[in-house]
């Protein structure tokens, strides 16, 4: 049985001052969810501070890591051996803002995900299509060449202890969601690719779904059999509402 995940991504958002209460908002409410683990990934600069203030249940993450493990001359960057410094269980890599925006490939997300399989912090690995790729008929390939990389470099075995996101492009923070046979359709395919390469894997392989998941959406779409979880934007940003989808990952 997988044990569903949700993780909230702050992306670039926040201060001192809102942070201090969505915490607030987030540790008043924890009680309330069981049954799912829960992660938060703050901006790296607000990690230290989330970290200190946050209730202990919900664990810390980071959007982004640099390739280059320890340390170096690479001005603006932060890395894995830092993010653990400050607590960091997870990061996500290859989100497709990171992809598209700073122009990631899938042999850089590869690389930065087995960075951090080495340190033991685990990758919460995004893939996805844009509307174009889905609607001109090449989604399945676009996923499995974003997999395929990682496959490729880190092995089967890794992803054990690798997360997947699955956020199309078309639905993050557009308000348009998949829909829940649309989300599932793709989790199977992703589960399927892996199952070919061993079963016993892709059983245990926990697989979010991201893009406009809001306290209304939730229930129906962690409802379906290989979705386990979610990667929440926009509504990780108020207590309520991400704890509600908390709650709807949850037992
Ligand atoms: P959204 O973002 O929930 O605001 O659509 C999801 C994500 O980008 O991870």
């Amino acid at each position: 049985m997988r044990k569903p995940f949700v993780a909230g991504n702050w992306k670039m958002h926040g201060s001192k001052a809102s942070i201090k209460e969505l915490i607030a908002g987030l540790n008043a409410k924890v009680e309330q969810v069981s049954g799912v683990d829960v992660t938060v990934c703050p901006p790296a600069i607000y990690i230290d501070y989330v970290s200190q203030l946050l209730n202990p249940s919900i664990k810390v993450g980071a959007q982004n890591v640099a390739q280059e493990p320890v340390q170096g001359a690479f001005t603006g960057e932060h890395s894995v051996e830092m993010l653990k410094d400050l607590g960091c269980q997870y990061v996500i890599i290859g989100h497709s803002e990171r992809r598209a925006i700073f122009g990631e490939s899938n042999a850089l997300v590869a690389v930065k995900v087995k960075v951090a399989l080495q340190a033991g912090v685990t990758p919460i690995l995004c893939v996805g299509e844009t509307l174009q790729e889905r609607q001109s008929g090449v989604m399945q390939s676009i996923i499995s060449g974003q997999l395929d990389a990682v496959l490729d470099l880190v092995g089967i075995e890794s992803f054990e202890k690798i997360v997947i996101a699955y956020e199309p492009v078309w639905a993050i923070g557009t308000g348009v969601t998949a829909s829940p046979e649309q989300a599932q359709e793709v989790h199977a395919f992703i589960r399927g690719k892996l199952a070919s390469l061993s079963s016993e894997v892709a059983q245990k392989v926990i697989i979010q779904y991201g893009g406009s998941v809001k306290p209304d959406n939730a229930v129906e779409l962690f409802g379906q059999a290989d979705i386990d979880g979610g990667l929440i934007g926009g509504a990780s940003l108020n207590a309520d509402d991400f704890m509600a989808i908390c709650k709807a990952a949850g037992a």
